[in-house]
């Protein structure tokens, strides 16, 4: 695991896109696994800058995202793949036949996470995952419980990710309390990973997740076992860890 200690958001963005600029450049069909949330906003900004610049070139690149709504549309303002295509795929000339997000308006969970394991076991290991983390240690929408879920699953949010989230549902109406998220083994599965944190409310559950034991209770906490792992922190957030 490296870390990497950055002074403020601004830094930890610049970082976390400097990785993922290199695996662009070195691999132009690379298989991007993208997060949402506040966190990614100043990653994305960041590789849609070095596009403009001609840095970039995401033509032939592909995606899958971790998680999405259930029952809301790509059209709703809320939606991740909404989030996805403002912050980045409307800006960049990615194709977006090649974006994937699972499919929130599908009412069947079971359709909805077979379909999105069948895209991800076509597109195959990502080359790079991005990953936030939530208050409670989640990573994609896996709440802390009982077992490493593999496979897309259909989630219960946490009512601590409800209360985090509810914010961006305030003009929107009700915030929906189920997700469908990747499952550990295709998070884990990623030739690389990237996880990206500021603030001091990720403090304490970064140093649990990277420092404590490894269970489903800290979802994040599976990141330790990863070869791969470069942890991107602003200073606030990288506060209390020990690792
Ligand atoms: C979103 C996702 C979540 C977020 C986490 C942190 O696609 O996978 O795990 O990364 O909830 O969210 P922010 O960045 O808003 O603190």
């Amino acid at each position: 695991m490296k870390i990497i200690k950055c002074h403020n958001y601004q830094e930890m963005c610049l970082c976390a896109a400097g990785i993922i600029s290199e695996e662009i450049i070195s691999c132009p069909s690379a298989l991007l696994g993208l997060a949402t949330g506040s966190t990614p906003v100043g990653i994305y900004k960041e590789l849609v800058r070095r596009f403009n610049k001609g840095e970039l070139d995401f033509s032939r690149i592909r995606t899958v995202n971790l998680d999405e709504y259930v029952g809301i549309s790509p059209e709703n303002p809320q939606s991740y793949r909404f989030f996805m295509d403002n912050n980045l795929f409307n800006l960049v000339n990615i194709d977006k036949a090649n974006t994937h997000i699972p499919d929130g308006m599908e009412t069947d969970p079971h359709k909805a996470c077979r379909d999105y394991d069948e895209i991800l076991d076509r597109e195959g290991k990502t080359d790079i995952q991005l990953l936030g983390i939530g208050r409670n240690g989640h990573i994609g929408f896996n709440e802390p419980s009982d077992s490493f879920y593999p496979r897309t699953s259909c989630v219960k949010l946490a009512k601590s990710t409800i209360e985090a989230n509810s914010r961006f549902f305030e003009n929107s109406g009700h915030m929906p309390e189920q997700a469908y998220t990747m499952g550990f083994y295709d998070i884990i599965n990623a030739k690389k990973i990237i996880l990206a944190a500021y603030g001091k409310g990720k403090a304490e559950i970064l140093n649990r997740a990277l420092t404590g034991p490894i269970t489903p209770q800290v979802p994040a906490s599976i990141l330790q076992l990863h070869p791969n792992l470069t942890v991107c922190l602003d200073e606030q957030a990288a506060a209390l860890t020990t690792a």
